[in-house]
């Protein structure tokens, strides 16, 4: 295969966004527009990636932290073919250069392939597709013999022109010991007084160079990014996509409309994911797993038969084999369950560890400990990690019994087996298999009377 240099265009102005960042920074499934482009780039492993940026400046290049991109701004933007232009001096000229824009997120890499491999140091290829409202995009204008002879603008197109109904996706590859030439040939005598790179087609067809087409496998490849409206409608058709994948792996999705995955979700079999559940980051879900709805799971490996109850965060953790969590259950990051540990509703665990046959079924907080096996956490225990200003652990050895509303004041241990009667306030060591608790003993006071209401008026003398 001959050299392939790669140059992404990303430096328009995207004024239809209506907002600060800069078009390509916009997330789509949880990334920049670019970092889809990018990683896509990468996949086709070319010689050198080129990013022509210019709005935003710097915030782009530094959103991106990518060390083996060349990064070129263009300022002025005077067009695409200007754009390209600045990435000259970083181009080979052996081989082919194909062209990418930085808000056209989901072109898939077969495509790209085959456009790719249909072109050469003597063809140059188009990316092109049929549109029925082809409004706003050059027009592939064909010879009588139906070869490619010219890409006009739409606002430069005769009445004629405007009927063609076969668009330029702006997505080429040229061949690269052209291209100085014709660039630097470009002139901005037209409607928008631009260079347009796409001037350089009737160019090589007048140097004999052949100019062939390539199709998108799905038309959403080629879709670029102007307002919000699109970014939307790109990010049902990316999660749209994601949920067939999974369904064909035989994950069960209770609705493939209603999941949203910002990052990798790998799933083992018999997976069930309820509705309207986010996976960001990382997130391996095992054999049997079930996600119940309006879960959000973020870098999380959950093991195989765990169910995870509807309402439920969790970020950065692990969690075992049949461990129930949930409903309403906080996991913060750093938490490692083992096997059959139970988290129930209203309960925060943060960088904590629980053995296994542990649970902390209702409403605690459980942060900075390490908890051994068969614990129970009775109701409204909460570990007082935290002294204002600096954070304590709490050890709970193994088969000990908490009981509710217990406050444990880190630094401490409950050593094995030891029971802690409900509302105690515990602030040192427990001795192993022994009750430990402090509260004040309850009395009683007889002959005691309830105040009662005083009749209306009898303060008014
Ligand atoms: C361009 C094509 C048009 C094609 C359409 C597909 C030209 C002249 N026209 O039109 O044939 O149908 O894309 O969407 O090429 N950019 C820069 N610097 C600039 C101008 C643009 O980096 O000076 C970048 C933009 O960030 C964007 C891409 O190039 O990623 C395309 O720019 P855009 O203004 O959307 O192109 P159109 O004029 O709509
Ligand atoms: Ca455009």
């Amino acid at each position: 295969m001959s050299k392939l240099n790669i140059v992404i265009l990303a430096a328009g102005l995207g004024k239809r966004m209506h907002s600060a960042l800069p078009k390509v920074l916009h997330p789509l499934a949880g990334r920049p527009l670019l970092a889809h482009v990018l990683d896509t780039a990468h996949a086709l492993s070319p010689q050198g990636i080129c990013v022509v940026y210019g709005h935003g400046g710097a915030a782009v290049p530094e959103a991106i932290k990518d060390k083996t991109l060349t990064w070129v701004q263009q300022v002025p933007q005077l067009g695409t073919g200007h754009a390209l232009m600045q990435a000259l001096p970083h181009l080979d000229e052996e081989g082919v250069t194909l062209v990418l824009y930085g808000d056209v997120p989901l072109t898939s890499g077969e495509t790209l392939q085959r456009l790719i491999s249909t072109a050469s140091e003597s063809a140059f290829a188009l990316l092109t597709v049929d549109m029925a409202d082809p409004a706003g995009y050059g027009r592939i204008v064909r010879n009588e013999k139906g070869e490619i002879a010219a890409i006009v603008e739409e606002k430069d197109a005769s009445e004629a022109q405007r009927q063609i109904q076969e668009v330029n996706t702006g997505i080429m590859v040229i061949p690269s010991r052209h291209l100085h030439g014709w660039l630097h040939k470009l002139e901005n005598n037209n409607v928008q007084k631009e260079y347009y790179l796409t001037d350089i087609v009737a160019m090589a067809v007048k140097d004999g160079i052949k100019v062939e087409a390539a199709r998108p496998d799905h038309p959403w490849e080629t879709t670029g990014v102007n307002s919000k409206t699109h970014l939307a409608e790109l990010e049902r058709t990316y999660q749209n996509e994601y949920a067939k994948k999974l369904l064909e792996q035989g994950v069960t999705l209770a609705d493939p409309f209603r999941i949203d995955i910002r990052g990798q979700l790998s799933c083992g079999k018999d997976v069930i994911i309820d509705i309207n559940c986010i996976f960001e980051g990382h997130v391996q879900l095992d054999e049997g797993v079930k996600v119940g709805a309006h879960t959000v799971l973020k870098d999380v490996k959950v093991a195989a038969r765990s169910v995870i109850a509807p309402f439920s965060l969790i970020e950065s953790s692990e969690i075992g084999k049949d461990c129930r969590i949930g409903p309403y259950a906080r996991i913060r990051p750093g938490t490692r369950l083992d096997d059959d540990v139970h988290i129930g509703n209203f309960v925060e665990v943060k960088n904590s560890a629980i053995a296994s046959g542990s649970k902390a079924n209702h409403l605690s907080y459980i942060g900075d400990a390490v908890i051994g096996r068969s614990v129970n956490i009775g109701a409204g225990t909460i570990t007082c990690n935290y002294d204002g200003a600096n954070k304590h652990q709490t050890i709970i050895e193994d088969n000990v019994f908490v009981g509710s509303d217990t406050q444990l004041v880190a630094p401490v241990t409950v050593t094995q087996g030891s029971t802690i009667g409900a509302g105690s306030t515990i602030t040192r060591d427990t001795p192993p298999e022994t009750l430990t608790l402090s509260r004040t003993r309850q009395m009683s006071v007889g002959g005691w009377k309830r105040p009662v209401k005083k009749p209306k008026g009898a303060d008014e003398a």
